[in-house]
């Protein structure tokens, strides 16, 4: 099988071009290298005799032809992934999450793609007080991120019912593991306070989202990829719902600090309060995840710290911007 995987240099991308290999399948990693996309996490496999990388744009359509030709099955991860750089800078959002979505679907439609299987978010549901959201839930989006997401989500949908290319949705909840880029809430918090730095907590921290390790995100998007139905959304949540400020104690705990260093900011501007997702429907096809939250939260803890390697140069750089504009006088 060979599976053309968009956005493989970033953080469940990589994680997922790693199984791909090991699971037989040849990959094409096909990655533009924003800021967060990282050759250095899959530079072990550079020279793997069944990998090859492209360096493009999803939304590219030349590119994106090229590299899809002869492929089993596309697995789109690219995507501009944060939500707070969604609120400082929403056009790129729209760009690679809807248009870029829109040229791979034509792209795969066009040289006859067995399966095309779109990385979405839970987040493309909005917030939920009580109970779990189901894949049959209207999308009611929040953010530039959601939406745009929420907007590849519909052009896949409507490739499969106007074109009739065989697709499956998978809707990821918030994920933890190593290689994950420095901005979102368990690495940046774990990097800061590995360095004793202000963990800047959004208004009062009892937001929750439901936590998923990488591999078992990777494995979920696996099952709904060899076993889903065409046409459908499969939810992928970990079953752990944990508040944020629970989540920054733990890491505290991990670091070895104290909550000296918890500092509560302005909320995110339109932040949604709750995240629950309901994921029979993927359990149905046999999948489940295997990692239990607090181990793999215990070693993701330890990756950062023995993998300073990796993490700061990405925060000397252009990161340092962001951290400004995003953090500066909050
Ligand atoms: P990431 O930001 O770590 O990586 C994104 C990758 O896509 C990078 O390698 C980047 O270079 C590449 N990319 C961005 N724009 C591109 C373009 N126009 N053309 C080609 N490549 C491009 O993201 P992630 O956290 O690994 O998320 C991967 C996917 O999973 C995204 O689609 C995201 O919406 C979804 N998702 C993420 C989470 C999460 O908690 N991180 C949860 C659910 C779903
Ligand atoms: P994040 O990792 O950005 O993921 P998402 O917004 O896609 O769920 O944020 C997770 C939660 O952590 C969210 O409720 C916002 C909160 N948060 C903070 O409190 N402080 C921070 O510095 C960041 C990045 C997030």
């Amino acid at each position: 099988m060979r599976i053309l995987v968009t956005g493989g240099c970033g953080f469940i991308g990589s994680a997922f071009v790693h199984m791909a290999l090991d699971r037989g399948a040849e990959v094409v990693n096909l990655d533009k290298l924003t800021y967060a996309g990282n050759p250095a996490n899959v530079a072990d496999v550079a020279d793997h005799p069944a990998y090859t990388f492209v360096h493009a744009d999803i939304a590219d359509a030349a590119a994106v032809a090229g590299a899809v030709a002869g492929c089993d099955a596309v697995v789109n991860f690219a995507a501009e992934s944060h939500v707070d750089r969604s609120i400082l800078e929403p056009d790129g959002f729209i760009r690679t999450d809807v248009l870029g979505t829109a040229t791979l679907l034509q792209a795969a439609r066009e040289v006859g793609v067995g399966r095309f299987v779109q990385v979405s978010t839970d987040e493309v549901y909005g917030s939920i007080e009580a109970g779990a959201f189901r894949e049959t839930d209207p999308l009611r989006p929040s953010s530039p991120y959601s939406a745009s997401k929420a907007g590849g989500d519909l052009q896949v949908l409507a490739w499969h019912h106007t074109f009739g290319l065989d697709v499956v949705i998978t809707r990821g909840s918030n994920t933890f593991g190593p290689r994950q880029y420095p901005e979102k809430l368990i690495p940046l918090f774990v990097t800061n306070a590995l360095d004793g730095l202000e963990l800047p907590v959004y208004g009062d921290g009892m937001q929750v989202r439901d936590w998923i390790y990488v591999d078992d995100h990777c494995s979920g998007i696996w099952a709904a990829m060899e076993r889903g139905s065409a046409g459908e959304a499969y939810n992928v949540g970990g079953g752990n719902e944990r508040p944020n400020i629970e989540i920054t104690r733990r890491v505290l705990a991990l670091t070895g600090r104290d909550e000296s260093l918890v500092r509560h900011v302005v909320d995110r501007p339109g932040h949604d309060r709750r995240y629950a997702l309901d994921t029979a429907k993927l359990r149905a096809l046999g999948w489940a995840p295997a990692h239990d939250f607090d181990e793999a939260l215990a070693r993701t803890v330890a990756w950062y710290r023995e993998r300073r390697d990796w993490w700061e140069p990405i925060r000397s750089g252009e990161y340092r911007a962001y951290y400004e504009a995003q953090y500066g006088g909050r």
